[in-house]
Order: C-alpha cells, then structure tokens, then sequence
C-alpha cells in the first residue's frame, strides 16, 4: 500500500496506470464501517483509494472539529490488512491553500433535517468532495448508507454538476447491538454506550408500523421523540421520509427512510433504515 500526502505525487501516481480507481473518502478513525466500503470498492475497481482528511469546513464553531479522533498510524494499519492501494492523507493547507471563496449552491435538501441542525456541514462536504474528485479523478467512489442525506445530496451534486464518477452505496455497519459504527461513539461513556442502541430500536419499531401499512406518520414521529425523551435523549429529529428527495411521504409513497438524530449528553448520534412497504 501506498500512502500520499502531496496531490501532485499522488497524481503522478494515478497516471501512470490506466486502472479503474475507485475513491472511499473518509475522515479517518478507521472502523468495519469504513472497511465495507473498501471491500465494496475492491470487489467495483482495480485500484483503491482511501482518503483521510478530516475537514474543517464541515464543522460548525461549536462543534467537534479539534476533538475529532485522529488514528492516522493505526488507520493505515487496518486499510493495508483491507486491501486498500492507496492512502491519501493531506495536510489542511494542501486542500485549502487559499482561503476557500468558491462555493456550490446546493439545492433546498441541504438545508432540512441535519442541515437545519448543522448548517455549514454540507457546503464543506460537497465542496472537500468535488475537491477530492478533482485530485484522485476517480472511476467509482463509494459512500454509506449511514449518512443518508450525505449520499443523496452527493448523488444530485455528481448528477447536476456532470461529474464523472459513478456513486456506490453500502449498507450501514453496526454493532451486535444495534448501535450504528460511528467514530463518535468513541466519545459516549459506559452509561451512554448502554442507552446508545435505543436510537435504532425506535427507527426500527416505525419500520415494523410502516410495515404493518400504517401511515399515521407524524404520530410515528412524535411517540418515537417522546419515547428518547423519556430516556434522556435530547432529540433533534425522528422522521419519516421519502428514499427519494428525503421529501414527507404521502400514502401512496411504498419506498421510505426512518431518519433519526439525538444527542446523549455531548454526544451526537444519527441513523437510519430504509423501508419498502
Ligand atoms: P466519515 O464520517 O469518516 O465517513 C466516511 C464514509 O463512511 C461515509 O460515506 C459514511 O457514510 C461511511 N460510514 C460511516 N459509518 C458507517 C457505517 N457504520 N457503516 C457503513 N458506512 C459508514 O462522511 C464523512 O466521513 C465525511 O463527511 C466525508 C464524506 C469524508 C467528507 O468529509
């Protein structure tokens, strides 16, 4: 394996081999969330790339950008054992040399759900996403279901912007549990570790009610908010949407998202299931 931490090495490097190259962007603190994405890649393309930069313009003043777990060494340990080629790991100044004034308007979806909560979040990942697409130009890249609105607000940035790069998606990794693979649950204490999964028991109990044809949705919401609540969440959001455009469904609607973000204590916490009903 082979690891980058200047673009134009890592450019010198793609170009002398015409192999199909497909790009797993992440930021780092490596789990087998991240590792099924490497796989999927592996199993679409010839040549892997892993990319770990954890970026600033995605986080908001008060949130965890100083914070965030940095595992460089023992990232690049688990990628070489996962078939990973290529690590790149850029400094900030080698991303953003300048100070970053050229912005992609994105569309109203970015601004609802996560991004009513964190408003600068998708401006900085579209934008450190297309500039990563510019550096690595590859084939394929490939991103999880876990951050939905992500995946589907990167879909419609490759689709309009006529990127490209074919988008891959791979299911969520989690633990035996239930609780959702997260660098950030590196930061829950024992007593939250335990409360943790209680997050997808509710989404999965919406599913089970979708299943089961009922389509009191706001109803479905809010009992799933209260019931954090009660257990000391401090919800931001228990939503039932549409895969497509994340918009609220009307009954006719058959493919669904339970979408779902609370904090315990300092810790945020997001997941979701899709539902075809
Ligand atoms: P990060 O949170 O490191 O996640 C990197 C990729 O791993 C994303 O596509 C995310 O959806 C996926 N992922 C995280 N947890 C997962 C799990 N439990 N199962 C499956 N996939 C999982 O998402 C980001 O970084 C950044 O916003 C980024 C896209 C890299 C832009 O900075």
């Amino acid at each position: 394996m082979r690891v980058f931490k200047k673009i134009s090495d890592l450019r010198n490097y793609l170009h002398s081999s015409s192999k199909k190259v497909g790009c797993v962007p992440t930021m780092g603190n490596i789990h087998n969330g991240h590792l099924s994405l490497v796989k999927l890649a592996k199993e679409n393309c010839d040549t892997v790339i892993t990319t770990i930069f954890v970026n600033p313009m995605q986080f908001g003043p008060n949130e965890d950008f100083s914070g965030y777990p940095r595992t460089l060494d023992q990232d690049i340990e688990k990628l070489e054992k996962n078939g990973c080629d290529i690590v790149f790991c850029p400094g900030i100044d080698e991303i953003y040399p300048d100070n970053q004034e050229v912005a992609i308007a994105l569309p109203k979806i970015s601004r609802r759900l996560e991004g009513r909560f964190r408003p600068s979040l998708f401006s900085g990942v579209a934008t450190v996403v297309t500039k990563l697409f510019n550096i690595v130009s590859p084939d394929v890249a490939i991103f999880g279901k876990k951050d939905y609105q992500q995946l589907a607000i990167i879909k419609m940035l490759v689709k309009q912007l006529s990127m490209n790069v074919q988008i891959i998606s791979g299911e969520t990794i989690r633990d035996e549990d239930g609780l959702a693979l997260s660098s950030r649950n590196r930061y829950l204490d024992k007593t939250e570790r335990e409360i943790a999964p209680q997050l997808n028991v509710v989404i999965k109990e919406i599913k089970e009610s979708l299943e089961k044809k009922d389509t009191n949705y706001v109803a479905m919401e809010y009992e799933a908010g209260q019931v954090l609540s009660r257990k000391g969440w401090d919800v931001d959001y228990v939503v039932i949407r549409t895969q497509n455009g994340l918009l609220r469904p009307s009954e006719n609607d058959t493919e669904l998202v339970v979408l779902g973000a609370a904090k315990l204590g300092q810790t945020r916490l997001i997941d979701n299931v899709e539902v075809f009903v």
